[in-house]
């Protein structure tokens, strides 16, 4: 499974990314306007930070308006995925750059069919909101699990499901039960997947029990 953060905190994501698990960024245009920074200086310290793909995200809501902004974020570098809404001209934009060898991410899906649209387009990855649904009363890791054995029927299919607006790592764990490919995560849901107070716990007790043996490792 890969790990994405979902955030425009290049502070963050540095941080994040020693660890080496990180395998791409994800923004939208809220996480853009939290930074402060003009999108295009923040997504190109972005793609200097992580080598995978770097999701920035359209803000017009036209086809030919997409496809100029798309060009202009794929310029920025070769790692960048344009991510683009989940509506009639976002699949036609979609379907133009994937014909282009473009990476794309649709954002926005909270239906198997508008995944099954996103996946017929070519689109790299397809973005499932897991919480967002949660938070309507609707079921955010049924739609994972019929995205994905939707797709699994079709091997012509290879769009990755990318499972977003996870808010907790539950929904990290059902996610990867049920196979999802991607899962991007806020940066403290991904810090969260660490703890458990019994290895805070058992390290305290390791460790004062080494230390009563006054040895050192060298
Ligand atoms: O970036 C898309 C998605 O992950 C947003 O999550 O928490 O704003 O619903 P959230």
């Amino acid at each position: 499974m890969k790990f994405f953060v979902d955030t425009a905190d290049t502070a963050e994501i540095k941080s994040l990314a020693a660890s080496g698990l990180l395998d791409g960024v994800t923004t939208n245009p809220s996480l853009i306007a939290k930074s402060g920074r003009k999108i295009l200086e923040v997504v190109a310290e972005i793609c200097g930070i992580v080598e995978g793909p770097v999701s920035a995200e359209v803000a017009a809501t036209d086809y030919e308006g997409m496809m100029r902004e798309a060009a202009v974020l794929k310029r920025i570098a070769s790692n960048v995925t344009v991510k683009l809404p989940l509506t009639p001209d976002g699949i036609r934009a979609c379907k133009t750059l994937t014909g282009e060898g473009v990476m794309t991410n649709v954002t926005l899906c909270f239906s198997p069919a508008q995944a099954i649209l996103a996946a017929k387009a070519g689109a790299t990855f397809i973005s499932p909101f897991v919480g967002r649904l949660d938070d309507v009363g609707q079921d955010g890791l049924g739609l994972i699990a019929d995205i994905l054995e939707i797709y699994a029927n079709y091997p012509s299919f290879t769009t990755e499901v990318l499972a977003a607006s996870v808010r907790h790592p539950i929904h990290l764990i059902e996610c990867a039960k049920l196979g999802a490919h991607v899962a991007t995560l806020p940066p403290n849901v991904l810090r969260m997947l660490y703890n458990h107070p019994l290895t805070d716990a058992g390290l305290k007790g390791f460790l004062a029990d080494w230390a009563k043996t006054g040895q050192t490792i060298a």
